[in-house]
């Protein structure tokens, strides 16, 4: 008995000044003290030598070397394992993350979006429609039929001859579609890409986005397409903008008007942008013809309302400063990258 406790600790000692520093020195103190033909296993064989008035405590023994060398070999295996050592790769919670790429809208849209949510506060619904239209609902039902020379200055591309099919020159055919329903009263705002067939410049393009807004009630005045514009601006632009109607020609609107606001840069004292007029022209308007009521079967004799049409590319440019219009359409990063998703 006194020879397994000696022996025993002088194992103690053996294991407490063993020297481990990485995983295959590990393997070997599990090997040596462990393994099938390892000490901790060999000890066990002490047992058949000893008295049987003594096997109960010097089973005691043995098991308590076994747990002791076990738990120093998992300390030892901790130690290993976090200090890098092991050999097998373990994650470093200390390392900065990867950096995910996160996109960001494209101006456009943020535009889009902030204009939606200044009409939606006022009422208005958004409602959107084909961009590939029918002659009717794109031109002659808003009073432009054929060979109306206000066509000209909306030119598109045509797909197809009887039906007649071509692509929208303005969500104002998303109007018509909403009248037709002759749910009144009718208050919307129609955004949606739309269509010209013009030479490429930094002014224009073949395609461009617009919000078209429509209100259709009884007793709808110009008073009434006054207040809600200038609310747009002054939410849009912020309070120190000032707002002016010039008289207009639209085929679908009478009276028709643009608006102006201060210019964006000069704040109206004058500069290259607003041509030193102070004012820079942001969208057009008016109060929808009585044709185009009645083209939808709308009474016009009960119902009166007024609309006006933006185009998206027009405001951004102004909000964010940008002199070409090319660039919203080119994918660049460098330029989509300078505007935060919001
Ligand atoms: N549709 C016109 C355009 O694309 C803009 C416009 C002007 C829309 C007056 C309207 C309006 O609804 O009343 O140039």
């Amino acid at each position: 008995m006194n020879q397994l406790v000696s022996q025993l600790s002088q194992y103690k000692d053996d294991i407490l000044k063993e020297s481990v520093t990485n995983a295959a020195e590990l393997e070997a103190f599990r090997i040596k003290y462990l393994g099938t033909k390892g000490i901790v296993k060999a000890s066990m064989a002490f047992m058949k030598d000893v008295p049987v008035e003594s096997k109960k405590e010097a089973g005691q023994l043995l098991n308590d070397f076994k747990i002791f060398t076990e738990s120093h070999y998992a300390g030892l295996k901790d130690k290993i394992e976090s200090s890098g050592h092991s050999g097998q790769t373990y994650s470093d919670n200390t390392l900065p993350g990867y950096a995910f790429p996160v996109g960001s809208r494209h101006p456009i849209s943020i535009i889009q979006n902030q204009i939606i949510s200044i009409f939606r506060r006022l009422g208005f619904a958004v409602a959107e429609g084909p961009e590939i239209e029918d002659d009717w609902h794109n031109f002659t039902a808003l009073n432009l039929p054929l060979n109306h020379p206000a066509r000209d200055m909306q030119d598109t591309f045509y797909i197809h001859t009887q039906p007649d099919w071509l692509l929208r020159t303005h969500t104002s055919s998303v109007q018509i579609r909403e009248m037709e329903k002759q749910q009144l009263p009718l208050r919307i705002i129609c955004p949606g890409r739309v269509y010209r067939n013009e030479t490429i410049s930094a002014r224009a393009h073949c395609f461009f986005h617009q919000v078209e807004g429509l209100y259709i009630a009884e007793k709808v005045s110009f008073a009434d397409l006054k207040q809600t514009l200038y609310f747009f601006v002054q939410e849009m632009f912020g309070k120190d903008f000032n707002v002016r109607f010039r008289p207009s020609y639209f085929p679908f609107t009478e009276p028709s008007a643009e608006m102006d606001i201060s210019c964006v840069i000069c704040k109206g004292k004058g500069c290259s942008v607003c041509k030193r007029t102070g004012w820079v022209e942001i969208l057009g308007c008016g109060m929808v013809h009585p044709n185009v009521l009645e083209n939808c079967g709308i009474d016009s004799s009960k119902y009166t309302g007024y609309a006006f049409g933006m185009g998206i590319e027009r405001i951004t440019m102004l909000k964010y400063q940008v002199k070409d219009l090319r660039l919203f359409s080119e994918n660049d990063l460098r330029f989509l990258k300078q505007f935060t998703a919001q």
